[in-house]
């Protein structure tokens, strides 16, 4: 009797941990994708190649990395994230004095028309510029816009597509920097000079570049995924500025990985369920096992599967745990934070999902999804880092990263550590940064460097 409930007890644990390695990516399969990976980066900078490309490699236009001599009042705008934010930096010799104000963009906006969405920057960038007395200044602005932007120019951009959840209508084929300018127009109050658009990757890098002269590539691991780094301008082919300046920044809009069916050999059945139930339906395949507008729903999916399966909760789920999007991405990093055998994080995150019947095995049980799928998050982008540091092959590089996944997630940083180290070739030798502010400081640096170029 003994024996029989014992081995009662261990068979739905042994059973989750089976059906889990569908979301373990081997080395393998690891090196493959860098190997698919690195050939759609060619593909998004070859010149016949780049209008069918999936991974697009967009010019951004930026030459120059900040050098520390960059200074003046600049104000940015930093949207694409979960907010907005208005910011206006001070820069000097050796000072960054910033603040800033965090607008939410009501989801009526964000799905609603490009002309409400710009009327709602302008009018909380008028209403900043009156908080802090700069309203009758014309300052020079730098604009994160965190969305596939083909750029035709520094302050030129037009949308590709919209993604993580922003549907405006009328904004897709048009020059955002120009939307931007009407809209001030239209209120007629204020006056700026858009001194440049960036992506947030792109804004991580100038900012890490600031601090850390070899800073070359930049991740974003947050409600959205992306790369940006530095690339010879010789191998951008569609690269049509000045000559004359060796290296260009290229913003890889590496979401978009996978959309071919390049990952298809390691989706799942959740990440197509995810996919499925998007807003933007067979795109952005590879943010979609990445990124942190997704995984806490993986988790879910996952979760009821084996509720159902009779292996959680007793067969028993909740109201809340069978609705889409009622698991948080932040609960992954909570219960993962809970040092081993405790489970106070994951207690309370089941309680409040209606399942305050779990056992203590469930709870072991939760916690391993969480693992599965946040290891398989840090090893894709492991992957795409190592693709990029093999690519640039040089020698020492300082990677930037930003985004609430990175920064929230106790384990991602030491996974990443761990697993770039195994798949970068030897001899390269290479530090993950935190970005402090990025998207912000990014974008005054952008607006700074472009100053002190024109000068
Ligand atoms: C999405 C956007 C991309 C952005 C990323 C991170 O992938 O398309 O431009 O950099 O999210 O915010």
């Amino acid at each position: 009797m003994r024996l029989t409930e014992q081995i009662d007890m261990r068979q739905p644990r042994d059973t989750i941990r089976e059906e889990c390695e569908v979301l373990q990516i081997n080395d393998n399969q690891l090196r493959e994708i860098m190997n698919r990976l690195n050939k759609a980066l060619l593909l998004g900078l070859g010149k016949e190649t780049h209008s069918k490309a999936i991974v697009k490699c967009f010019i951004t236009y930026i030459q120059d990395l900040p050098n520390g001599t960059e200074k003046g009042k600049f104000l940015a705008l930093d949207l694409g994230g979960t907010n907005f934010r208005v910011l206006i930096i001070n820069l000097g010799p050796n000072h960054f004095d910033m603040q800033s104000k965090i607008y939410a963009i009501p989801k009526h906006i964000m799905t609603g028309t490009g002309t409400a969405l710009f009327d709602h920057i302008a009018e909380c960038l008028a209403n900043f510029m009156k908080e802090h007395e700069v309203f009758n200044e014309r300052l020079a602005l730098g604009f994160t816009f965190s969305f596939p932007l083909k750029q035709l120019g520094l302050t030129k951009g037009i949308l590709e597509r919209w993604t993580k959840g922003f549907s405006c209508s009328g904004v897709v084929g048009e020059d955002v920097v120009q939307l931007l300018k009407d809209a001030i127009a239209r209120r007629g109050d204020i006056s700026i000079s858009v001194m440049g658009i960036l992506n947030d990757a792109t804004g991580c890098l100038m900012s890490c570049a600031h601090k850390k002269r070899d800073a070359r590539i930049a991740v974003i691991i947050g409600t959205g995924s992306n790369a940006c780094y530095v690339e010879k301008t010789d191998n951008c082919e569609l690269f049509d500025g000045p000559p004359g300046k060796k290296e260009l920044l290229i913003n890889t809009e590496w979401g978009a990985f996978g959309d071919d069916g390049a990952l298809d050999f390691i989706r799942t059945e959740f990440d197509r369920d995810v996919d499925a139930n998007s807003i933007n339906p067979g795109k952005q395949v590879q943010e979609k096992m990445i990124s942190g507008m997704y995984m806490g729903e993986l988790v879910r999916l996952v979760l009821v599967k084996f509720t159902k399966m009779g292996l959680l909760f007793g067969g028993r789920g909740s109201d809340l745990l069978f609705e889409r999007g009622s698991f948080y991405t932040k609960y992954v990093s909570e219960i993962e934070s809970d040092k081993p055998g405790d489970y106070t994080n994951c207690m309370d995150i089941l309680e409040e999902l209606g399942l305050s019947h779990a056992t203590e095995a469930d709870m072991a049980g939760v916690r391993h999804v969480c693992e599965c799928v946040s290891r398989r998050a840090a090893h894709l982008v492991s992957a795409g880092m190592a693709t990029l540091l093999n690519k640039m092959a040089e020698p020492r590089v300082t990677i930037g990263i930003d985004g609430s996944v990175y920064r929230f997630h106790p384990h991602f940083h030491s996974l990443m550590c761990e697993k770039i180290a195994q798949l970068a070739n030897p001899g390269i030798v290479f530090d993950l940064m935190l970005s402090e502010d990025g998207s912000g400081r990014g974008a005054a640096l952008v607006a700074a460097v472009a100053c002190r170029e024109r000068c």
